[in-house]
């Protein structure tokens, strides 16, 4: 049977340390049964990126853009984790408009404080291989998975896209904090965060010594180019704009580009740039990623009726029809995946076949007692295993509803109303 997990962040008290850790209330409401548990968690400071301006790199409101950094230390303190935050895309003037005025595209809106959980731990148990390198999470504030570079202006409203701007912009103010002489690095990030993952990978080690160990991890990035329901390519089309909006296409893979010129925006899609990372990659998706399913796969667009509302909110509750799409989806998603799986040499793969979207972020997907795992093997130890050579680790897992081990964390009611645009 599936279990259905919901976790409620109660209190959080802080003082006045740059790091702390500090006390939290979990309440964790897990059917049949509900169990309190206090848990210790890590809150690190943003900062500020002050020289920004000077390189043109703005979020969309025009303030500044930011990360939060906390140092490594012992056997990691010369190693660097980067993580990309996620948060869909804005596609059209005014949804990134929108979008300014939120977390989501600026920073005077965002909170000053992060948790550092999951693979962002600094606690050994709860984060086995990276737990003692230095952290950092680079804030989202663009719209377009940090790649665009263009301004909208028309005298009465200002927009700054320019996401390959911050992503330079934070690279060049943590080099002279440690990581220009980084001995190992891994890119990494979820969702939005997790595709701006492929598409920096390769500009990310040219930055670094030539003899640091380098490679990237994406978290739920792989966004298909895959037909709605209705035969319609919804997420094509929406790709297609924000490329176009954001000026994008001169920062996609040249090579990726030059080899599809009547479509030069299908570079965005991690299916297509991938085979084009020389870098040693890792891709860790559900097969069944909620956001796919009820953005791409199922957007309210190509469900005006609300015939799959039942299913969304509940695999268990999904006709047989409808589990067929399910299963078609995965199989297409493996199939984008083939070559890598058979010929990619030093990258890893864990696909499991939850209904679940991002995995490596929070403490219970990536290395707890009860996460899910596939071969036996959790995502933590997996993408371990791949980082540090210690095993091969391409890991399928067999199609939906084999797998006891899934913590489904499907969006509530609310969000089946929202769009490609959401978060
Ligand atoms: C947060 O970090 C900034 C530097 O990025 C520092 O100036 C500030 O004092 C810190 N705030 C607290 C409350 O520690
Ligand atoms: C690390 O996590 C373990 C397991 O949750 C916990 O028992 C321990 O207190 C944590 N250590 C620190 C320093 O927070
Ligand atoms: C600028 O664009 C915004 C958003 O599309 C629109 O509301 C506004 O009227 C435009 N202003 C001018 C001067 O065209
Ligand atoms: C890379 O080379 C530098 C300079 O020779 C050296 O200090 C550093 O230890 C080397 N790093 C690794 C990971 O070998
Ligand atoms: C990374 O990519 C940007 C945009 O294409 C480019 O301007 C920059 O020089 C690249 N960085 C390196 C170190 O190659
Ligand atoms: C296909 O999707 C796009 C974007 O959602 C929409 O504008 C268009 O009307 C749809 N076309 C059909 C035939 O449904
Ligand atoms: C494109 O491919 C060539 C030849 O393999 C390589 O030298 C070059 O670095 C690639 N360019 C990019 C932007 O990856
Ligand atoms: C799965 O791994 C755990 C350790 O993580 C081990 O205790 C358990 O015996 C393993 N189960 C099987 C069936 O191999």
């Amino acid at each position: 049977m599936l279990k259905l997990k919901r976790e409620r962040t109660a209190t959080t008290t802080m003082n006045a340390n740059a790091v702390l850790v500090a006390i939290t209330l979990a309440l964790l409401t897990c059917l049949p049964r509900c169990i309190y548990s206090a848990e210790r968690r890590l809150l690190v400071n943003m900062t500020l990126v002050r020289n920004a301006p000077a390189l043109g790199a703005f979020c969309l409101d025009g303030s500044l853009p930011a990360y939060h950094l906390h140092r490594g230390f012992g056997a990691g303190a010369r190693n660097w984790l980067l993580q990309f935050e996620g948060g869909g895309w804005c596609n059209d003037i005014e949804s990134c408009l929108e979008r300014a005025k939120s977390r989501r595209g600026s920073t005077r809106y965002m909170t000053k404080w992060e948790v550092f959980s999951g693979i962002l731990s600094n606690n050994a148990s709860l984060n086995p291989d990276f737990y003692n390198w230095n952290r950092v999470k680079l804030r989202y504030c663009d719209g377009a998975s940090f790649a665009g570079d263009a301004v909208f202006k028309n005298g009465t409203s200002l927009l700054y896209f320019r996401g390959q701007k911050i992503w330079e912009a934070i690279i060049l103010d943590l080099l002279p904090k440690g990581l220009g002489q980084a001995r190992k690095a891994l890119l990494s990030g979820c969702s939005a965060g997790g595709l701006a993952s492929f598409l920096h990978c390769n500009n990310f080690t040219k930055y670094l010594p030539s003899n640091a160990s380098v490679k990237c991890l994406s978290d739920a990035g792989f966004f298909l180019d895959e037909r709605d329901i209705t035969s319609n390519h919804t997420m094509r089309y929406f790709v297609k704009d924000v490329v176009s909006l954001q000026g994008v296409k001169k920062n996609l893979d040249e090579n990726c580009t030059a080899s599809s010129l009547d479509f030069p925006e299908l570079c965005f899609f991690p299916q297509y740039a991938l085979k084009f990372i020389t870098i040693p990659f890792f891709i860790l998706n559900s097969a069944y990623d909620v956001y796919q399913f009820h953005h791409i796969l199922v957007p309210s667009s190509a469900d005006p009726h609300g015939h799959w509302n039942r299913c969304k909110l509940n695999p268990a509750a999904c006709n047989p029809e409808q589990l067929n799409t399910l299963q078609e989806f995965r199989r297409d998603m493996i199939v984008a995946m083939g070559l890598f799986y058979k010929y990619s040499r030093r990258g890893g793969l864990f696909i499991n076949s939850c209904f679940a979207h991002c995995q490596s972020e929070s403490q219970d997907t990536w290395f707890s007692a009860d996460s899910p795992r596939v071969h036996n093997k959790t995502i933590a130890e997996a993408v371990g295993d791949w980082y540090f050579s210690r095993r091969i680790t391409k890991e399928i897992d067999c199609p939906y509803p084999c797998d006891t081990t899934c913590h489904n964390l499907i969006p509530s009611t609310q969000a089946l109303v929202q769009d490609l645009r959401s978060y």
